[in-house]
């Protein structure tokens, strides 16, 4: 019977071959899937023996990622997202550390006196109104999106998490809103039709396109969603998006052809603008 350490290396060097970026990491991280460890814990375990069981699960997977070229994520079936462990599968995009940094800019900012009513725009798994939701515990947090997949699988995240008591609404960008709210936040599609041609296999094949692309400029959808945000923010009320990374001269005359104020553009971690925030006067 194989080793652990034997099944391993080999796991690594047949992604190493199959041109994955990371062989070790991917590997690695397949192994504590499958043995339902971390990944600490598989180097404390380097002699145990690969049962045929153990090999049977792996394969299908080894497959999906080597050869479908599906992201890690999916073929494991989770991701960590600001502390939570989300459900994640081919209904919605796999959700970015960028979009973690986003609820975290929001956490800070609002400190001691979180939003009462909260709405995400495009939840797909329901990081970022989950998130919020655990953050701000009295906040009434409500998740829209267009796609009846994804809020399948955001719901069942909620369940999850016991965080039942964010509501899910179907529907497109703000049309299911019934009242103001004090924080209105967004990680909308924002790829250009250029980026979605060069996008990675690993994003183009396997994330849904409705959950990326957003026309010739990008911008599509942040234009909907700008348009519209006046009518739903409180006096005061915060608009808060994640957006692509050229697009902030634009967003600056469309947030202020809508009458909002106090544009900011924030960077993420790495420096390029990605988060835009206005607010209702
Ligand atoms: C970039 S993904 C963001 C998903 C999630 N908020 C996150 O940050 O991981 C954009 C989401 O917007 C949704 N979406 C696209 N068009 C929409 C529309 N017209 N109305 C509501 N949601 C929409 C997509 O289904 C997708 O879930």
């Amino acid at each position: 019977m194989q080793t652990l350490l034997e099944v391993l290396q080999k796991t690594e060097a047949y992604f190493a071959k199959a041109g994955l970026e990371r062989p070790k990491a991917d590997a690695q991280w397949l192994f504590a899937h499958v043995l339902g460890c971390r990944r600490l814990d598989l180097f404390l375990q380097y002699d145990r023996p690969m049962t045929d069981e153990h090999l049977e699960r792996l394969r299908p997977l080894v497959r999906r990622r080597a050869q479908d070229r599906e992201p890690m994520q999916y073929v494991v079936g989770s991701t960590e997202f600001y502390g939570l462990t989300l459900k994640v599968d081919r209904r919605a995009l796999i959700p970015r550390p960028e979009t973690e940094e986003l609820v975290d800019l929001l956490v800070q900012r609002y400190g001691d006196a979180p939003p009462e009513r909260v709405v995400d725009l495009g939840t797909g798994t329901g990081a970022i109104a989950l998130a919020l939701a655990q953050a701000w515990p009295n906040a009434q947090v409500l998740a829209i999106d267009s796609s009846r997949d994804a809020l399948a699988l955001a719901k069942e995240n909620a369940t999850a998490l016991g965080l039942e008591r964010v509501g899910f609404r179907h529907g497109s960008w703000l049309e299911p809103l019934r009242g103001p709210v004090d924080l209105i936040v967004s990680n909308p599609p924002y790829l250009t039709a250029e980026e979605m041609q060069t996008a990675e296999a690993e994003v183009a094949q396997h994330e849904p396109h409705s959950a990326l692309a957003s026309g010739a400029d990008g911008l599509d959808d942040l234009r909907v969603i700008i348009a519209g945000v006046p009518q739903w923010l409180k006096p005061g009320g915060l608009l808060v998006l994640e957006t692509g990374i050229a697009q902030h001269e634009t967003l600056r005359e469309l947030v202020e052809a809508a009458g909002l104020q106090g544009f900011e553009s924030v960077p993420d971690l790495s420096g390029r603008d990605r988060f835009v925030l206005a607010r209702q006067a």
